[in-house]
């Protein structure tokens, strides 16, 4: 049965029950869109539309039907078209004629926003919360690298030594955006569409501010034709899930190549690692690769939906449907992407050792030499001339680059001493800089920072309780 039999004289083509139905992937909207009706129910109430004992009894099937989702016992029929069709039918058949009073002064419209609200900030404060998880796998594994260093690249090329912790931190911090950009993203999105009918509001008397607080929103939606058509909260989303993709990708990138035989920097724990069905020797960084891989088709879902919002007319069009597979599956997929990189970076492996014969082994000093003589009043051009023909005559005549500057008359022991392994990295001490005094403090300044976070996610998803009215 559809929810619009009387206007027609024919039941639906199969192909087009098959083309739109969206039950197989909205139902994951269960929980949320049966808040959403507990909301109208009481809303409908307090206007007097309908009597404290319909609120009881729809509230009543209401409650039963969230038991039978809770314990995975809801059954789908053929003919639920989506999530909304599904619990409507079963309240109506828990709750008889009443049932038919359930979607008083509603849409779908209205309601599919409302659920898809709720869901989104829901699901983004637990990824945000699975994100700080992985910053503070990050912070125990920096602080566990003491004074450990390798050496620091651009351009893929050893430019100069810095502590792994340094390192560590650093993908951290991007992660620290990641958590802003989902608070923010959240606190935006916090307006309640449910109201706002199929387009245009009511003619009853509902109260679109008092559903808006009993579901924990901030405000209501300010125009009705905007609340069924914006899907800005979804495009957000899937942006900062592509971006914290996007950061998680070029960690795995790191620890795919710092597990080769060539770099040595690092083994993976078995239990996060895989083999070759066909060479026996292999163990293989699937994880860091997956983390790599992820990011295209989250990249691909911010594209897709983009697409499809693009040039859509006012107000609701079914075009719209197409904005949940994208966003359930970036969700999922980056949920179990930032728990499995948490483990393998809970139980890498680090060889201080490689890392630090990497940067000892190169000329990733030759700077300090440089500052060495600008210290003495050589200007920079000069110095990083002089030290650039050293470490010249050092490749071409294979002489290593402590002999040519202990030989240099502007350099001598005191310059030698500067290529001496550990050095260098001990005297990056400027704020925010690679060295062991710089880094502590940023230790201390992380920690703070996922200590305010934890803190705002708290708040957030306090608020997210519905509000006094919901009892
Ligand atoms: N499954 C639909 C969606 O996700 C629900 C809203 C349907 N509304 C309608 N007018 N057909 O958008």
């Amino acid at each position: 049965m559809t929810l619009w039999q009387g206007r027609f004289g024919e039941e639906m083509a199969e192909v087009v029950s098959e083309f739109t139905v969206s039950a197989g992937f909205d139902r994951v909207l269960a929980v949320e869109d049966l808040d959403g009706s507990r909301a109208h129910v009481r809303g409908l109430g307090r206007s007097g539309i309908l009597t404290e004992h319909e609120v009881e009894i729809l509230l009543a099937a209401l409650d039963q039907v969230g038991e039978e989702v809770a314990q995975g016992r809801f059954v789908f029929v053929p003919e639920d078209e989506d999530v909304h069709t599904a619990i409507e039918r079963r309240v109506t058949e828990l709750a008889g004629d009443v049932g038919a009073k359930l979607h008083t002064g509603r849409s779908r419209n209205d309601q599919v926003a409302t659920d898809l609200r709720v869901w989104c900030r829901r699901r983004l404060i637990e990824a945000a919360a699975d994100v700080v998880a992985l910053q503070e796998v990050l912070l125990g594994r920096a602080t566990d690298a003491g004074d450990a260093y390798l050496p620091g690249y651009t351009h893929m090329q050893r430019a100069q030594p810095v502590l792994l912790a340094h390192h560590l931190l650093a993908h951290a911090w991007a992660l620290a955006r990641d958590v802003d950009r989902l608070i923010a993203t959240v606190e935006r999105m916090d307006v309640s569409p449910l109201g706002a009918g199929a387009l245009a509001g009511s003619s009853l008397p509902l109260d679109p501010d008092y559903v808006a607080e009993t579901l924990g929103f901030h405000a209501r939606f300010e125009n009705s034709l905007d609340a069924v058509s914006d899907r800005d909260f979804v495009a957000e989303a899937l942006f900062d899930i592509a971006l914290l993709g996007v950061h998680l990708s070029r960690m795995g990138e790191e620890i795919v190549l710092w597990s080769t035989e060539e770099f040595g920097f690092c083994t993976l724990a078995d239990a996060y690692a895989t083999g070759s069905s066909m060479l026996p020797q292999k163990k293989n960084p699937d994880v860091a690769e997956l983390a790599r891989g992820k990011a295209g088709r989250l990249i691909g879902h911010l594209t897709g939906l983009l697409v499809t919002l693009k040039g859509l007319p006012l107000s609701y069009n079914r075009d719209l449907q197409e904005d949940k597979e994208p966003l359930i599956d970036a969700v999922q997929q980056v949920s179990v992407a930032l728990r499995a990189l948490a483990g393998l970076f809970a139980t890498i492996e680090f060889h201080h050792d490689r890392m630090q014969a990497a940067a000892d082994g190169s000329f990733a000093a030759a700077v300090d030499l440089a500052e060495y003589l600008v210290e003495r009043g050589v200007p920079f051009r000069k110095a990083h001339a002089l030290v650039g023909g050293l470490v010249r005559d050092s490749l071409e005549r294979h002489v290593p680059l402590a002999e040519l500057v202990q030989a240099h008359p502007d350099l001598g022991d005191a310059g030698a001493k500067l290529l001496e392994p550990g050095v260098a990295v001990s005297r990056r001490t400027t704020p925010g800089g690679a060295g062991a005094a710089a880094v502590a403090e940023q230790v201390e300044r992380f920690t703070r920072r996922l200590d305010v976070d934890r803190t705002r996610l708290g708040v957030i998803s306090g608020e997210e309780q519905p509000g006094p009215h919901a009892t």
